[in-house]
């Protein structure tokens, strides 16, 4: 198989599992709620936003990703919000997603979970609806947060249940150790949550076993960290668990210094079960085929391996069987067309 072109990638049937709704807030969408709700920006432009998208580490992001949020205000904003980042999915065919939100960077601001959740999940039903984009919402604790705030979250979360469908664990890692969640995250499981958390992405690979040993997730977001502990790695092959790694975050972020040096495909060669995602697109410049193209430009991606890429995502999913067959159809008929 050759080489894959933006067209053949964009073309590619996708599924993005780890996707920060407000890291899909676009410039011009952020200058647009602004104006909207009458509040003022720090920036005069959108040129003026894009040039301050500098960071050296998750830190730097997390800083302008929060003051970003804070345009969101009303139900119709988190509606517009979600449904810009599916039209996007569309013109990219991504056909499954499974989006985090953070509600506690806007209940802190006296914004209510309500007014949150129902913004999403409408534009959620239309996107399947209209677009036939199906979809599962996990929603994350800021683990720069206590504990007890978390407790707080999960309690307001329980009226909506039918409209989240995991917990996940997201914000500044160094210091934040999993265990700091431990009873929340088993609170959840208890409810019928599915579990998944942020880990080796700044933090340690011990982060990765604590997500996995004391959270229990499922599945880890980021773990490019994981290869720093053999026996980690011989353990999430055996047990096949996903990572959902971000390529243009971690360069951005500065996790890896350059494309050229990511680590995914090797992650891939050796059995792990890798997939492609955008984490924070309007941040770290691109969406899903932006982020498999960078693979095929600086890592000679092949076509065979972005096929895995995609069956790994469709396997970590948490859509239900009859679904995963639609999915898989899809990106096989793609391929023999
Ligand atoms: N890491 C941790 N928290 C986040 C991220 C990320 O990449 N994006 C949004 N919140
Ligand atoms: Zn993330």
């Amino acid at each position: 198989m050759s080489k894959p072109s933006y067209d053949w990638l964009n073309k590619l049937p996708k599924v993005e599992l780890h996707l920060h709704l407000e890291g899909s807030l676009e410039p011009e969408l952020m200058f647009f709620l602004a104006q909207r709700n009458g509040i003022e920006l720090p920036y005069k432009s959108v040129e003026e936003i894009r040039s301050a998208y500098q960071f050296n580490n998750l830190q730097d992001f997390l800083d302008i990703y929060y003051q970003g949020a804070e345009v969101l205000q009303k139900e119709q904003d988190f509606y517009d919000l979600t449904w810009a980042y599916l039209q996007k999915c569309h013109s990219q065919n991504v056909i499954h997603v499974e989006p985090f939100f953070d509600p506690q960077t806007h209940t802190c601001r006296g914004i209510s979970f309500e007014t949150v959740i129902n913004g999403i999940s409408h534009a959620l039903e239309d996107g399947e609806k209209k677009l036939g984009i199906s979809y599962q919402l996990i929603m994350c604790f800021l683990r720069h947060l206590s504990e007890s705030d978390a407790i707080e979250t999960l309690r307001s979360a329980e009226k909506f249940i039918d409209k989240i469908h995991g917990v996940g664990l997201d914000s500044s890692e160094k210091g934040n150790p999993p265990e700091k969640f431990t009873r929340v995250f088993a609170k959840a499981i208890e409810l019928g949550f599915k579990s998944v958390a942020h880990a080796g992405e700044e933090g340690p690979a011990e982060y990765i076993w604590g997500a996995i040993k004391e959270l229990k997730a499922s599945r880890i977001d980021h773990g490019v960290r994981a290869l720093d502990d053999p026996e980690l790695v011989t353990y999430l092959i055996d047990e096949k668990i996903p990572l959902t790694v971000c390529p243009l975050s971690n360069t951005k972020l500065c996790v890896f210094r350059d494309m050229s040096e990511h680590t995914i495909l090797q992650m891939l060669d050796l059995g792990l079960k890798v997939c492609v995602n955008s984490d924070d697109p309007a941040y770290f410049g691109g969406y899903m085929t932006e982020n498999f193209n960078e693979l095929a430009k600086h890592l000679s991606l092949s076509k065979d391996q972005a096929k895995m890429l995609v069956i790994n995502s469709i396997n970590a999913s948490f859509t239900d069987e009859v679904r995963k067959a639609e999915l898989y159809n899809s990106l096989n008929s793609f391929i023999n067309s």
